[in-house]
């Protein structure tokens, strides 16, 4: 059975959630394996659109089992309030069709000041965070002192957390000119959330087995992109998780060989919040009809998204490194009405050619990206359900993409509309 791990194959936002929902309609298990509720991934379902964060895209589907694994930073806060908005908007989640891994680290307040204080200490030099806590979460769970979703249902082991989590962050939050934690207070909010939070606890690993044992369908949902993975992003502007497809597997306690088939989704042009590199960045009116076009604001934070060319560069060196079998190209729509498309297929530094996008900073700083032209196409695109439906020149562009990423298309995306997807190859298929 190929269960599908789906990935962002840029800087996030290239339609993951819309990606995912479809697919779910063919999988029985959806389980995000990274991130926290920095990710934001819209579902347009007719009128209805829906704003995940935490929960995975699956949950809106009846009779789908909802998985958050441990590989996830998991604000409990957040976590009840995104269930409460969903649940007005008619989806019932309970722990039967949610269940949560028992060692998932827990984002706490104090993490999310911790990424204040120092995004605001770093001035200039900023990353330009979500501001939800995540790398200081992650931070804590590497350093051995993070506490746990299971560290909730017994009062000795979460004093034993506290004493070593605070000890940890008083210091810190002292040499940032911050006050101390007030401890009562935060083990009182622990307290009070923990009977709401541990009926959704479970040995997730052990669940995961046990699906893949029945020959249930797992569907893998990644957040954020490749492209600020911890190792292979453009560090230190990347976030703190591993973002590629190996994750999914150490983040919900399944061993590699579960992974059938690595879907990378792919933007047909390129798009970035936050600081950091961007070698394709547009800052004209090109830029800015992309941005216009395709409301490119963030789902999170509402921040406007840099926009830029579609850099094949970048999404060869994703793919090579999530092992992508296939992509969804999304947003094709977006592009359409433009008199010439702009493809980057290599980089200049320092008078020398690259056909990858070296790690070094100061390298990076000196990229100038080689563009590929070609013709655009008036026609609209928007809502097309079949290749007939694409105007010849957008057929032209998407071959031509393929070849130079060295990755075909198994999923073509031309509105934000569930339906509005053209399957060519099935992920799922054996
Ligand atoms: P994610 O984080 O990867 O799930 O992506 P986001 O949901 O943050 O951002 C993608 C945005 O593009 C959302 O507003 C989607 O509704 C929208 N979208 C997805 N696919 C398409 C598409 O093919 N065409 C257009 N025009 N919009 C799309
Ligand atoms: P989805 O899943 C786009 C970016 C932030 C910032 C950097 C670090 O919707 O694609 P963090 O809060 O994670 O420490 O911020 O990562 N970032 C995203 N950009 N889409 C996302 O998620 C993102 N999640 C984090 O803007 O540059
Ligand atoms: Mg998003």
């Amino acid at each position: 059975m190929a269960n599908v791990v789906v990935v962002g194959a840029q800087w996030g936002d290239e339609g993951k959630g819309k990606i995912v929902d479809w697919l779910s309609e063919r999988a029985d298990v959806i389980a995000r394996f990274q991130g926290g509720h920095n990710a934001g991934h819209t579902l347009v379902i007719g009128d209805t659109v829906f704003k995940l964060s935490l929960l995975p895209s699956g949950i809106v589907r009846e009779g789908k089992l909802a998985v958050i694994g441990n590989g996830v930073v998991l604000d409990p806060w957040a976590l009840f309030s995104e269930i409460d908005k969903l649940s007005g908007q008619g989806v019932s989640i309970s722990p039967d069709n949610l269940i949560i891994a028992e060692n998932t680290p827990l984002i706490l307040p104090l993490h999310q000041d911790l990424d204040t204080l120092r995004e605001e200490a770093a001035g200039k030099a900023r990353i330009g965070t979500t501001g939800r806590g995540i790398g200081p979460a992650y931070e804590d769970k590497v350093g051995r002192r993070t506490i746990r979703v299971a560290d909730l249902a017994d009062e000795e082991t979460l004093d034993a957390r506290l004493d070593r989590l605070l000890a940890h962050h008083d210091a810190l939050r002292s040499g940032l000119g911050a006050t101390a934690i007030d401890r009562v207070e935060l083990k009182a909010r622990l307290q009070d959330i923990a009977p709401k939070l541990l009926p959704y606890a479970r040995p997730v690993w052990k669940i995961m087995a046990e699906a893949r044992k029945a020959g249930k369908r797992i569907l893998f949902e990644g957040a954020q992109g490749s492209l600020l993975d911890i190792d292979f992003g453009t560090y230190p502007y990347v976030t703190s998780s591993t973002t590629t497809s190996g994750a999914a597997a150490s983040g919900t306690g399944m061993g590699p060989g579960a992974i059938g088939f690595v879907l990378g989704i792919v933007k047909a042009y390129t798009t970035r919040v936050g600081e950091g590199p961007f070698p394709t960045e547009l800052d004209d009116a090109d830029g800015q009809r992309l941005g216009e076009r395709g409301h490119e604001f963030g789902t999170v934070t509402g921040r406007k998204r840099r926009c830029g060319w579609f850099d094949a560069v970048l999404v060869r060196q994703t793919c090579a490194i999530s092992g992508v079998n296939g992509i969804a190209l999304t947003k094709l729509d977006v592009l359409d009405g433009f008199e010439t498309l702009k493809i980057c297929v290599g980089y200049e530094i320092d008078g020398k050619r690259y056909d990858y996008l070296p790690t070094a900073a100061a390298l990076q700083a000196k990229v100038t990206p080689i563009y590929e032209e070609m013709d655009g196409w008036q026609e609209s695109t928007e809502g097309a359900r079949s290749w007939a439906e694409l105007p010849a020149a957008a057929i032209k562009y998407v071959r031509r993409v393929e070849e130079l990423i060295q990755c075909p298309v198994a999923m073509l995306s031309t509105s934000p509309q569930r339906d509005d997807t053209i399957l060519v190859t099935d992920p799922f298929a054996d």
